[in-house]
């Protein structure tokens, strides 16, 4: 059986005409921490970090840049289609002069397949595109198997942490992490699905507010 890649989840992957600084660090700075082909090892990627994190669709990478400044010892994995967002994320890499952060224009789904088991102490899927009408729901990133993946990558304990402003797709990722078997939604209260986890550095699209609900915040545990 001919195996077909899974349908695109992301829009436009170039925007506006990149900036001179732009088209600098896209060759020289994001081939230095662009991810290697093929199998990833951890050890290798990080050789000195305690643990392993995974933001996918980082956008212009705000967040990834704010996590890797406040947490030295570990590695962040960025995944991203668009290119502008490359740049950017680069431009917030060379500011900080950090260390700890592979960067890597692509499908974040091919990535994971591409993890060893039980590697990741966290995966950050933040106000990922929404795809509201219902022909386009197979499009989001949110699916069964891409759970599963995320599961299979997560060190027992490590968590999956995922927000979004648009209603629907709160409840389907809640419905769809439920069913995992390898997750645990770890929410105790309202509080913890109206409010970021402590230390939330927000997001471009956080702050744009754009969806048709306040954030919805949902964390999940690896069995
Ligand atoms: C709505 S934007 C949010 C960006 C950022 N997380 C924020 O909150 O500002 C969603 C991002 O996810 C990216 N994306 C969509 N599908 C993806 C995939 N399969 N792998 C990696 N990134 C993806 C898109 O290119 C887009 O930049």
């Amino acid at each position: 059986m001919i195996a077909h890649p899974p349908l695109r989840s992301y829009g436009r992957i170039k925007s506006r005409s990149l900036k001179p600084n732009q088209t600098r660090l896209l060759s020289e700075l994001a081939p230095q921490i662009a991810l290697p082909v093929g199998r990833l090892e951890p050890a290798t990627l990080f050789p000195k970090a305690k643990a392993l994190v995974l933001e996918i669709g980082f956008g212009s990478g705000e967040h990834l840049i704010a996590r890797a400044k406040a947490e030295p010892d570990r590695g962040f994995i960025g995944v991203e289609p668009f290119l502008n967002g490359l740049a950017s994320c680069l431009r917030g890499v060379e500011d900080a002069g950090l260390n700890n952060v592979r960067l890597h224009q692509g499908d974040a789904r091919e990535v994971l397949a591409r993890l060893p088991d039980a590697c990741l102490e966290a995966v950050y899927i933040l106000f990922p595109d929404p795809w509201p009408k219902a022909r386009h729901w197979k499009r989001r990133l949110i699916q069964p198997e891409v759970l599963a993946a995320i599961a299979r990558a997560l060190v027992p304990g490590g968590e999956m942490r995922f927000a979004t402003d648009w209603a629907h797709y709160g409840a389907w990722t809640l419905e769809l992490l439920l069913r995992e078997p390898k997750l645990e939604w770890l929410a105790q209260s309202a509080k913890d699905w109206r409010e970021p986890w402590p230390g939330h550095s927000p997001t471009r699209y956080q702050l744009k507010g754009l969806g048709d609900c306040l954030p919805i915040w949902l964390r999940a545990a690896k069995r």
